[in-house]
């Protein structure tokens, strides 16, 4: 089965573009808004999963907050209507302009990822009279049991506070006059799709919230951060994630402390299946035993498999011809620059429209203008 695509009403559009079905990610964000206040949640859409300012605006108008990782993320955020207050920015390396737009935003809180950058945001505060709000982001050392470089939990990685050492960083906070500590934050990695790990986040953030409070530590806010993966092989099937499944492990098994606030961060989960990578077959051609579909599309457009040999479902949306077997690869001068080997799509030709599914989160988001391209367009079902 292939999506459901206007390829009719495309004859003159330039490719590549990026076409987003506005539909399902407006049942999407009514799932994950369902599910998430069923426990009264509260949810930040990690902004660096696609910023395209007419999606931000929509996800904003479900009354989310976001989750940004840079000063340009906080700024798109403001300007998408997300309100200050329920901003949060995460980040190993806050530059101190970007801290300083935030700290006059108001946003809700930064979350702090080591000690050097607690006293920059306390001096920056204190030169704004201000008291800036923070979580610590801990590194609760779980294995996300996903792709190496998506993986951020384990004690090695360069985010978040060690374990050992988040007492040491709660003492020196509190002798910060302008700092004032309302939680704790976790994010163990993206595209999760074994709940198994979270629970174990779950078991984590509640002995360390134990031991914290034998020391008279409590906090207003737990933040469990992102992670829930998509299906990237059956996107018309499985096209919302199973939300209600996720939310149940942190309602079972997170303990929730007297008037304390369970913070999220989905990125994946909530823009990931309502986008699709457009492209143009550019040339077929013919080799000692392969054949390969050319595409006017390279990584400059999605970068996944290149960076992670990421998997996304390719389809020939203009043929119905039987199957036949392809690389399917760009036209950028690096040998990386290959979709997928050996595979399906109905038989191609030149100017056929092919589709690489699941592309909404990371892709748009992270395209470049390498070869001196052009960055792609973006387009809406609902305008078609
Ligand atoms: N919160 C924090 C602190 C994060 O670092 C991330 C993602 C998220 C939330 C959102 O995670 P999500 O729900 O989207 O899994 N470019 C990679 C993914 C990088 C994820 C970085 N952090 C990819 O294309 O797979």
């Amino acid at each position: 089965m292939k999506g459901n695509f206007p390829i009719q009403q495309w004859n003159g559009v330039p490719t590549p573009f990026y076409f987003y079905d506005t539909d399902l990610l407006k049942r999407t964000l009514q799932a994950v808004k369902e599910e998430t206040e069923r426990y009264g949640f509260t949810q930040h859409y990690a902004i660096k999963a696609n910023a395209n300012p007419r999606l931000l605006s929509l996800i904003a108008s479900y009354g989310f907050g976001a989750d940004c990782v840079s000063g340009g993320e906080v700024q798109a955020a403001l300007d998408a209507g997300f309100p200050a207050d329920k901003i949060v920015f995460a980040g190993v390396g806050k530059a101190d302009w970007e801290i300083n737009l935030a700290l006059q935003a108001g946003i809700f809180c930064f979350n702090v990822e080591s000690l050097a950058e607690l006293h920059v945001i306390n001096e920056l505060a204190a030169l704004q009279n201000k008291k800036a709000c923070v979580e610590f982001r801990v590194n609760p050392n779980v294995d996300a049991h996903t792709h190496a470089k998506i993986t951020t939990g384990l004690s090695e990685n360069k985010f978040g506070i060690n374990l050992s050492q988040i007492e040491s960083v709660l003492q020196v906070a509190q002798t910060l006059t302008n700092i004032k500590v309302i939680g704790l934050h976790f994010h163990i990695g993206s595209q999760i799709t074994d709940m198994s790990a979270f629970k174990d986040l779950c078991i984590k953030a509640n002995e360390l919230q134990d031991r914290l409070q034998q020391k008279g530590y409590t906090f207003d806010n737990i933040n469990f951060g992102g992670g829930l993966g998509i299906d990237y092989h059956h996107p018309n099937h499985i096209c919302i994630p199973d939300f209600a499944g996720y939310f149940a492990v942190f309602n079972q098994l997170a303990e929730r402390r007297a008037n304390q606030a369970i913070h999220f961060e989905l990125g994946r989960a909530i823009v990931g299946q309502c986008g699709s990578l457009i492209s143009r077959v550019l040339y077929v051609k013919e080799g000692e035993v392969k054949k390969f579909a050319i595409l006017d599309a390279g990584f400059t457009e999605l970068i996944r498999p290149a960076m992670y040999d990421a998997y996304h479902r390719a389809e020939n949306l203009s043929s119905e011809l039987p199957e036949q077997t392809y690389d399917v690869v760009g036209p950028i001068c690096e040998s990386s620059d290959v979709f997928g080997k050996d595979v399906a799509l109905n038989e191609v030709r030149r100017g056929d429209f092919i589709a690489f599914r699941s592309a909404g989160a990371y892709g748009e988001v992270m395209s470049s203008t390498y070869n001196l391209r052009k960055l792609p367009t973006a387009y809406f079902s609902e305008d078609f």
